[in-house]
């Protein structure tokens, strides 16, 4: 079993990240004896397909414990149903040694882990993600949160997990869709900071047909390290965090563009095409590095648009963005597969949005460059 630690600055509590393939047993090996009860929150399809299997492992434990299920889905992630949640926790007469267990997705431990925060003011969570999204992105850094009318993610709180228990197992039972949203984070990982990464992911996509459970357990840990560094990096290498981003300046364009009525997943993978061409353009990337991104990305499983893609609408999201973020719109940019161009220092990059446009416009790709 590996073990990563994020412990983002010395006086902050520590996550623990395992890598198990019990993470049920593990769980309650750690609860046992430590706390009264247990939250255990997931929607209701990860419930009926997972959450049946840990209750009864809590209740062989003799363990405490009342299951919160709730509709699958982003739009479940509101103020409403943490509200629904705290309702049932001072039903179930959860104190403050208590813990919650996110079981799910990266709805689920947004939700939980932001529930468990305000709690009592605070009490424990562990996250047992069952979405390749949170297990190598969503679960990690510790950022909790609910969506508003007025926007995604808008209210929250910062409340690490004591422990985030990581089993590729529960993936079996994803759907393919549900695959690409975590595929496209983890070449995003790969194409900033890890050139091996990459190297395996050109051998090993898509992950959805990969025969090899231990390539894949591989390839997850190898992604959750990255994100793992990043966000415990100390507050003087902050702006590393924003390396994050990439593809994601695009890629919030082409939601919004699209009305949301386009997967996450896919709108990073176009978004990263869009600005490894910028970066290409900008002379920072060698275009037979932009090429193999564009390989990459087809051979996850996403299509690319044969038709041009909506510049004026993402343009338009940019300009929004902008006046939000009192002026400017950066971007990350690569200057070879595995390695993000630096401009002093700094880890992105303003861009002269008429070359935006030309990436934009200049679709499809021939040739990938
Ligand atoms: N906190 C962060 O740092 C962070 C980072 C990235 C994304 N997020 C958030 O994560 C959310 C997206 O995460 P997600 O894609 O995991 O969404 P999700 O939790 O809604 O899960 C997607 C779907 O997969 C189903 N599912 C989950 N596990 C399954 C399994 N093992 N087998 C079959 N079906 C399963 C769920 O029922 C759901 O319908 C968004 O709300 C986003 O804002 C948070
Ligand atoms: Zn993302």
């Amino acid at each position: 079993m590996g073990k990563i630690l994020i412990q983002p600055r010395a006086r902050r509590p520590r996550c623990e990240i395992l890598f198990t393939p019990s993470p049920f047993d593990l769980l309650a090996r750690r609860v046992r004896g430590r706390f009264w009860g247990l939250v255990v929150v997931s929607d209701s399809r990860v419930a009926r397909l997972h959450g049946r299997t840990l209750i009864s492992r809590l209740a062989a434990a003799r363990m405490p414990h009342v299951l919160f299920a709730f509709q699958p889905g982003d739009r479940s992630k509101t103020r409403r149903t943490k509200e629904r949640l705290e309702d049932a926790m001072v039903r179930a007469g959860a104190a403050r040694d208590w813990a919650v267990v996110a079981l799910g997705g990266g709805v689920t431990g947004d939700l939980a882990g932001f529930a468990a925060g305000t709690y009592m003011r605070g009490i424990p969570w562990f996250n047992i993600p069952t979405t390749l999204l949170a297990m190598v992105d969503a679960s990690l850094g510790g950022k909790t949160s609910v969506n508003t009318p007025a926007g995604k993610n808008l209210v929250g709180l910062f409340h690490q997990p004591e422990a985030v228990l990581v089993h590729a197992g529960f993936l079996r039972s994803l759907p393919r869709p549900r695959w690409l949203d975590g595929t496209s984070e983890i070449i995003k990982h790969a194409a900033v900071l890890d050139r091996t990464l990459f190297e395996v992911l050109e051998r090993a996509l898509p992950l959805h047909a990969s025969t090899s459970s231990r390539l894949l357990d591989r390839i997850i840990e190898r992604s959750v390290r990255i994100k793992a560094r990043i966000v415990t990096a100390d507050e003087r290498e902050q702006g590393r965090r924003s390396l994050l981003n990439f593809g994601h300046t695009i890629g919030h364009g082409l939601e919004r563009a699209a009305g949301y009525r386009i997967s996450h997943g896919r709108a990073v993978a176009l978004g990263m095409v869009v600005e490894a061409r910028i970066s290409t353009l900008t002379g920072r990337l060698p275009p037979a590095d932009c090429a193999r991104l564009v390989r990459l990305v087809q051979r996850a499983g996403f299509s690319l648009p044969r038709r041009p893609l909506p510049a004026g609408a993402v343009l338009e999201a940019l300009r929004v963005d902008k006046k939000k973020r009192s002026g400017s719109v950066r971007f990350v940019l690569l200057r070879r597969i595995g390695s993000a161009a630096l401009s002093r220092g700094a880890c992105t990059h303003e861009v002269d949005p008429a070359l935006v446009r030309r990436a934009l416009v200049e679709w499809p790709l021939r040739g990938g460059a």
